[in-house]
């Protein structure tokens, strides 16, 4: 086996499947386009999934990446010696070309060969797909195994649940895959026979790749649907693999994490490996101040706020602020550790040097706004637990005026509460949550909605008024611009979107006059219907709450706006008067909002 760096390892990778007719292409944002079933691009196949689903893709039907990906669904796991919620994967793909025919003997060779990896055959064990009602036995990619040299003894079936892909979100590309694992154990490998390998003892054997074929669709009903097209779709964890490689007992101690975790160390005087509870300690800031550096330094970069990507981001920077204080980390040191990322990665990622700054920022704000009310939060925690007998449970009002008041997401209070042998009421939490929330923010359920409940004149034209500003504000201010909520009465429009500052009085009067240009214009307002795929092939920008294949409303104002959207609209801008921008509000650290009229 083969002592490799991240570096060589990343370039070792596409350099084979270069060698077999595949392009490179660069790692799509961590931010998932135009999906609202996750919140963050989960494998190297997801920002794929058109070209898996039979869109034709640029740059071919071979395609080899290394993919910045984000799991956040065992983030209380972090702190061991596997878990992470960031990670690269290394991955190629056959978007209707290759097959298993071709991709086992490669798989086998970038693994065996003393050219590439040099793991020994003997070292290699695989999974098969047992097959089930649904779907056939995968004797097939077993026999290439074998045929390649994999010994048979070392060749298992698993269900569906063991192999089996996909899809990434709950509707999708997916079908049976087959997975290579490093054998670490011999004498326990050998006790096995070929249905047994779920019963091996943990540490027998190392998942090290997974090639996935796909031939089937997941359809919002849950049946499989035969795809048209065949693909191939790999997953090669990076730092996992480098871990293995190179013997190393944790994906912590790879060369990927040497520089922060010297920089922690000098930081706190603690040494990495002084215990296990300082190990955890390390690990949960190493991998939490990792992942929010990929976050925000993001093309789409992503900010701390109580919604969706952004509260997993607050969420991440509060719970490595916690584990930080335990080993004293002094406030504002977890840029300091970013900057360590930054620097490693800077060849493979230069958006994170290149928003460095930002991203710096950003884990500042957010430090010292958690920082400012962490002891007190403590102190009220200690307090509401000594009223608890032992196993007791948190009340969900307690455990929401801790976050309320205190800043602590719910999911760190139920942590915490754990460490005492206690629960947390997540429930009644939520209740008093959407209490608090019916409360302050009537209203709030049109955030998403691109649509008005009231068809007066009025409100229409500011809707179409809405559109305008959207399309300004991408071109004025920036193009990654998206709508974060709208809100429209009779006298005026109310549009949230994603920008970390306040628009310069200069950039107030382009949009203004961008959009009264427009309307100056009397462009008719277009609607056409068509699917959710043609819609984003066409330039469309929207929310996307639909289904794949599902036909959707489009407007388009000229070539200036191009929205999906419910409607209704102005038939055409002249209607519309003169746009004034009212006022400019603070809603989150990376929201803004506008208030704008229309004077007739
Ligand atoms: N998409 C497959 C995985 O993530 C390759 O394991």
């Amino acid at each position: 086996m083969k002592k490799l760096t991240s570096e060589t390892l990343r370039k070792l990778y596409l350099k084979f499947f270069e060698d077999k007719g595949h392009t490179i292409i660069p790692s799509a944002s961590l931010i998932p386009e135009n999906d609202p079933t996750v919140l963050f691009t989960t494998a190297g196949m997801h920002p794929l999934v058109p070209y898996l689903l039979g869109e034709k893709h640029p740059a071919g039907k071979r395609l080899t990446d290394v993919q910045k990906c984000v799991r956040t669904g065992d983030i209380d796991e972090v702190g061991d010696s596997s878990h992470c919620t960031f990670f690269e994967m290394m991955g190629n793909w056959s978007l209707g070309d290759y097959f298993k025919e071709e991709m086992i003997p490669w798989s086998f060779e970038f693994l065996t060969s003393e050219k590439y990896l040099g793991i020994s055959v003997e070292d290699i064990a695989v999974t098969c797909f047992a097959g089930d009602k649904d779907c056939p036995k995968d004797g097939e990619s077993a026999k290439l195994w074998e045929k390649c040299g994999v010994l048979p003894k070392n060749i298992y079936f698993l269900p569906k649940s063991g192999n089996w892909w996909g899809p990434a979100g709950t509707t999708g590309p997916c079908g049976p895959d087959t997975e290579m694992h490093v054998i670490r154990n011999h004498a326990e490998a050998d006790k096995l026979n070929s249905l047994q390998f779920d019963d091996a003892p943990k540490g027998t054997f190392l998942e090290i790749w997974n090639d996935v074929f796909m031939q089937y669709n997941k359809n919002a009903e849950g049946g499989y649907e035969p795809l048209k097209q065949r693909n191939v779709d790999t997953g090669m964890g990076l730092e996992r693999t480098l871990c293995i490689l190179n013997g190393k007992s944790s994906v912590y101690e790879t060369d990927i994490f040497e520089g922060a975790i010297a920089k922690i160390e000098e930081l706190t005087s603690h040494a990495y490996n002084e215990s296990e509870d300082v190990t955890r300690a390390f690990r949960v800031v190493l991998d939490h101040v990792r992942t929010a550096t990929f976050m925000i330094g993001d093309t789409k970069g992503v900010v701390p706020s109580n919604t969706d990507q952004g509260y997993i981001l607050r969420r991440i920077i509060r719970r490595a602020v916690r584990f930080g204080r335990n080993i004293g980390l002094p406030q504002g040191a977890l840029k300091e550790v970013a900057a360590m990322f930054v620097s490693k990665y800077a060849d493979v990622y230069p958006e994170l040097k290149a928003n460095s700054a930002h991203i710096f920022e950003e884990l500042e704000k957010e430090e010292n706004k958690f920082s400012k009310t962490l002891q007190q939060g403590i102190k009220e925690f200690e307090k509401a637990v000594s009223a608890l007998p032992a196993g007791g449970t948190i009340d969900g009002v307690t455990a929401f005026h801790l976050y309320d008041t205190y800043g602590f997401p719910v999911e760190i209070t139920g942590e915490m509460a754990r460490e005492k042998g206690l629960a947390v009421d997540v429930k009644g939490y939520e209740e008093a949550f959407a209490e608090h929330q019916a409360k302050s923010r009537a209203g709030s359920e049109q955030k998403f909605a691109c649509g008005l409940a009231d068809h007066k004149e009025e409100t229409t034209n500011l809707h179409t008024a809405t559109h305008l500003l959207h399309a300004a504000l991408k071109k004025v201010c920036s193009p990654d611009i998206e709508q974060k909520g709208s809100n429209i009465t009779e006298e005026r429009l109310r549009f949230d979107f994603n920008f970390a500052r306040k628009l310069t009085p200069e950039e107030v009067t382009e949009v203004e006059r961008l959009v009264n240009e427009q309307i100056s214009q009397n462009i008719p307002v277009v609607m056409q219907e068509m699917t959710l795929e043609e819609a984003k092939a066409q330039g469309f920008t929207g929310l996307f709450e639909s289904k794949y294949g599902e036909r959707v409303k489009t407007y388009s104002i000229g070539e200036f706006s191009k929205e999906i959207c419910g409607g209704p609209h102005a038939a055409h801008t002249g209607l519309l008067g003169t746009f004034r921008i009212a006022k400019q509000e603070n809603v989150s650290a990376g929201v803004k909002r506008i208030k704008a009229i229309l004077i007739k």
